[in-house]
């Protein structure tokens, strides 16, 4: 039997409702034929968090997120809860993604069976490639660090050598894994960046082609974010992995996730070489806080991607699995906003109900 020590942060807002759906998948999956046991330990974090006790996460839990073997995180913060310069108080990035040298925000972009996109003539499995966005630098790097004063402000962008090497290879690495870009098959990476302009792009750019040629099987190719807003809304089936600075990368992710029937739909992984934790790509969605009807598909597949992370294969594929089946099958829909129409228990349940059979 193997064991898993894993931290669960059930986030704020809906992060709970959330987090309940996938505890449940998870503890169905470990006893549908999977050799292993998940041993769940809950530490609160976020936004409420920093209500009561004035931080957003205790050391003890970021210690706690360090000796587990992996973490399952919910969305945190809420726009009401800000610090006195504005900014909202209970987000963890800055704790857990440069904290923890988290270098990889793994975001994947597919198409299920069963979901409306707002792009016409896409079949399931049609658009699914995977943002590789820079977690630990780029523009982000000046979170809670602008100088200026009343009439002027500036945030730096940073790209240093050992951060863009390490995310580029973590994408070509992935992309070796994978089985090529829908349109084609073609194994492919494509590096965004805005090297028209900026002279910090034209070295992520410089070192994006360097590192290119220790992977000649794959096509490598680059891309400025303007056209690539356009291209993966007239053509997303050409995309593989794309690589990208951290703050494109939260724009291009979300823009994906619109494709592809909304955020509801969209895990993440934030993955270093020592630790790693998993979050939907969403916020934590205040104003349906409570209803019972928010789409736990980006917290089940989060899951499923934590599986993954820490040698749960088998596991991790018949979540996946299962998750395409009930769409497919129709057991479960959501309306055109992406919301879970039958409540999220539902939607948990058909999940749970068909585990078994897959
Ligand atoms: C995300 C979120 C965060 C980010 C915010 C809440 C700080 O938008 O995970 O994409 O920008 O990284
Ligand atoms: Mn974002």
């Amino acid at each position: 039997m193997r064991n898993h020590r894993i931290v669960i942060i059930p986030g704020d807002n809906i992060g709970p409702e959330l987090m309940e759906a996938a505890i449940d998948v998870l503890e169905a999956a470990q006893k549908g034929g999977g050799d292993f046991k998940i041993n769940m330990e809950t530490h609160q974090a976020g936004a409420a968090y920093y209500t009561e006790y004035g931080i957003p996460i205790s050391p003890e839990t970021v210690e706690a997120c360090r000796s587990a073997d992996s973490v399952l995180k919910g969305p945190v913060g809420d726009p009401a809860v800000r610090t006195p310069d504005g900014i909202e108080a209970g987000l963890l990035g800055g704790v857990l993604r440069s904290g923890l040298d988290l270098f990889a925000n793994v975001r994947p972009i597919k198409l299920y069976p069963g979901v409306t996109s707002p792009l016409r003539g896409f079949e399931p499995g049609g658009i699914d490639y995977v943002v590789v966005r820079e977690n630990t630098e780029g523009l982000y790097a000046s979170r809670g660090k602008g100088v200026g004063g009343p009439n002027a402000m500036a945030d730096t962008m940073i790209m240093t050598r050992p951060g863009v090497e390490r995310i580029v290879r973590f994408a070509f690495e992935l992309a070796q894994i994978r089985e090529g870009a829908p349109s084609d098959g073609v194994s492919r990476v494509t590096c965004v960046e805005k090297s028209n302009v900026l002279r910090s792009f034209v070295f992520f750019r410089d070192i994006f082609l360097e590192i290119a040629k220790e992977y000649p099987a794959i096509e490598a190719e680059t891309i400025y974010p303007d056209a690539a807003a356009q291209a993966l809304v007239m053509n997303p089936g050409h995309y593989d992995v794309m690589v990208m600075e951290n703050f494109l990368g939260d724009i291009l992710s979300d823009l994906g996730g619109g494709t592809i029937g909304g955020l509801g739909m969209c895990p993440g992984g934030n993955i270093g070489d020592d630790y790693a934790y998993f979050e939907p790509v969403h916020g934590s969605a205040p104003d349906i806080a409570g209803q019972g009807t928010a789409n736990p598909m980006s917290q089940i597949l989060s899951a499923a991607m934590m599986l993954h992370h820490i040698g749960e294969v088998a596991a991790s594929r018949r979540i996946e699995a299962t998750v395409w089946k009930v769409l497919e099958n129709g057991d479960i829909h959501f309306d055109e906003r992406g919301r879970a129409v039958q409540g999220t228990k539902r939607v948990t349940e058909a999940i749970i109900n068909r585990l078994g059979d897959s």
